[in-house]
């Protein structure tokens, strides 16, 4: 390990951490529309903001607050799980939609992404209609029940949110089944309790290049993580233990900029590899 691969590492962490950067704030965006208030305080305690947030392209269909009231008294599992069906993944502005070819279309919601939708709960079926283009669940026979009503924002090619007439609810998406726990549903998966939750795990971690890099990728919502880890992650090598985080704290953790203990990380992972192989 020298210069070169130090400044790969420091590369591949800084992609790593550019990766996980928000596109945009959801909740600011809607902020400025009071139109939307209940919608955007029901995305937020949902936490459909975060995930909204660590996407890079997404079409949000809005419902103001005078057509929002069919959600109140709702568990906010099942308020989550409607919510996240008027969350498309992809960018439609209005230009787009009136430019669609087909009559009727099927788009992907980000619910779908849950696992638990069942049947078509996770789509939505858009069609072009005499009346305007309308919206409704994808599960077969479900009505077309909410209408385009215009365009609230639209930042292309990131994300567009349109207004809707009313809320779109799949049939039998209040009826999933094993309901889980009280409380553990809303909750994004805990990551370990370790040191990724830390603020600056790239000063905190110089030793090893397999586990440190792991490291980060578990602070960042869960959406985001898998396309994250993909371009870095190797498989650890076998002698990767806690002991050699172990020998990290050695280095003075406040003094040093992060490259020259980036290089005392390389200087005690060679002696580790060396050690490894028999010397
Ligand atoms: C918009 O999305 C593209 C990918 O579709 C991404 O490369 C770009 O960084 C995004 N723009 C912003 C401002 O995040
Ligand atoms: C998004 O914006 C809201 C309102 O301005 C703010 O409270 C929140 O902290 C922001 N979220 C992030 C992740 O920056
Ligand atoms: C969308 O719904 C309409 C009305 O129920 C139906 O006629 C159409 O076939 C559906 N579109 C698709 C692509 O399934």
């Amino acid at each position: 390990m020298d210069s070169k691969s130090s400044s790969f590492l420091f590369l591949a962490l800084f992609a790593l951490f550019s990766s996980t950067s928000m596109a945009f704030n959801i909740t600011r965006i809607l902020s400025s529309y009071p139109d939307f208030s209940t919608f955007n305080n029901l995305l937020t305690q949902t936490g459909l903001a975060q995930q909204i947030n660590s996407r890079q392209t997404i079409t949000i269909l809005a419902v103001s607050n005078d057509a929002v009231g069919s959600l109140s008294g709702k568990p906010l599992d099942l308020t989550k799980r409607i919510l996240g069906a008027h969350v498309v993944l992809d960018y439609y502005d209005q230009t787009k939609l009136k430019n669609l070819e087909k009559k009727s279309s099927i788009l992907t919601t980000l619910y779908q992404t849950t696992g638990i939708a069942d049947n078509q709960q996770g789509f939505l079926n858009i069609t072009k209609t005499p009346n305007g283009i309308m919206f409704g669940s994808a599960v077969k026979g479900a009505p077309l029940t909410a209408s385009l009503e215009g365009s609230v924002v639209s930042q292309p090619y990131n994300i567009s949110v349109l207004k809707v007439s009313r809320v779109i609810e799949a049939p039998g998406i209040d009826n999933i089944a094993p309901s889980p726990p009280p409380g553990a549903p809303e909750k994004a998966p805990a990551p370990a309790p370790t040191k990724a939750k830390s603020p600056a795990p790239v000063a905190e971690e110089p030793v090893a290049d397999n586990a440190p890099i792991e490291a980060p990728t578990e602070a960042p919502t869960p959406a985001d993580a898998p396309e994250a880890n993909a371009p870095i992650s190797s498989p650890p090598e076998p002698n990767s233990t806690p002991a050699d985080d172990a020998t990290a704290p050695a280095v003075p953790p406040s003094q040093e900029s992060v490259s020259s203990r980036m290089h005392a990380g390389g200087i005690v992972a060679v002696i580790g590899l060396v050690a490894c192989m028999g010397f």
